[in-house]
């Protein structure tokens, strides 16, 4: 079965990149002249994802008003004979709708809100503040690869650093162990303070089938009182077929400084031809 669907999740506070998120949404952040978020919907597209919901909250209507048409600026162009301008406002082909999280009680509670959207289809998940640049394939197409190829559900995962492992939830392959990028899923450990079992990070790519919603339903407030969505993960791993895929390509945290930074050089040298 294809996934023709994503859920993207934007309702967070970003506190990581505050005082700008107290107005700015980081899914706004702009990159190469377009807002992350757009970068995160065209990726989606070209993967032949042609449903999203985006999940967001009060104080996100920015990212709904940069979705939508503006008809002010269209007429504006048109009467300024400036209509060759409307080609830098094209958006993604793809059909966009909107569900409030009325409180940010974390990521499982988000995609929770997807529910009634995803219906009994498999879909993605696609976090708008992990950004990815890859030559060769976009990071959800080898995630919608992977569940083609194995049916089973697919978290995304990457390479690294052992210094960093303790931020991330970290996976440990099922013996005896990966052989190609794609590979069953023995565990997840979330955020291991010592021994991570291996140093593939979960980056925020994901492939469910609807079964994840009962577990999330099931699962109790962790940490901070929020509803965790690899806590579902790790309860539905026994009970039904989970593989990862090593995602090629880099990775980019917009909610680190330094990563964002990253990405905007990354651009400016891919536009400078070096
Ligand atoms: P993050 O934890 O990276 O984002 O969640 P955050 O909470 O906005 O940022 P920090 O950590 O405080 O700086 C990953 C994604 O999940 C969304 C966020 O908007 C982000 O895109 N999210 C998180 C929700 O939609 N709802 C939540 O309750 C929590």
């Amino acid at each position: 079965m294809e996934i023709r669907k994503a859920i993207i999740p934007a309702a967070g506070y970003g506190t990581r990149s505050l005082p700008i998120t107290k107005v700015l949404p980081k899914e706004m952040f702009p990159v190469a002249g377009k807002p992350a978020i757009h970068h995160i919907v065209e990726e989606a597209s070209l993967a032949g994802i042609n449903e999203i919901l985006i999940v967001v909250s009060r104080n996100k209507n920015m990212i709904l008003d940069y979705f939508d048409r503006s008809l002010e600026l269209e007429a504006f162009l048109a009467m300024n004979n400036k209509e060759y301008l409307l080609e830098q406002t094209v958006l993604p082909d793809v059909h966009i709708q909107y569900v409030r999280q009325p409180f940010a009680r974390g990521l499982g509670d988000a995609v929770l809100l997807g529910e009634r959207f995803a219906g009994s289809a498999p879909f993605a998940v696609l976090l708008p503040d992990d950004l990815f640049v890859s030559s060769e394939k976009p990071a959800v197409s080898q995630v919608l690869d992977a569940f083609t190829l194995t049916g089973s559900n697919i978290v995304g995962v990457q390479k690294a650093p052992h210094e960093e492992l303790h931020q991330y939830g970290v996976a440990a392959p099922a013996s005896p162990g990966p052989k190609g990028s794609v590979f069953a899923l023995g565990d997840l450990v979330e955020k291991p303070k010592k021994n991570p079992p291996s140093n593939l990070a979960v980056c925020g790519r994901y492939a469910f089938t609807p079964e994840i919603f009962s577990y999330l339903k099931n699962g109790k407030p962790g940490a901070g009182g929020e509803i965790q969505l690899t806590d579902a993960m790790k309860s539905m791993l026994g009970e039904h077929p989970y593989s990862a895929v090593v995602i090629e390509g880099e990775r980019f945290d917009l909610g680190k400084e330094d990563d964002y930074y990253r990405a905007i050089a990354w651009h400016l040298n891919r536009r400078n031809g070096s």
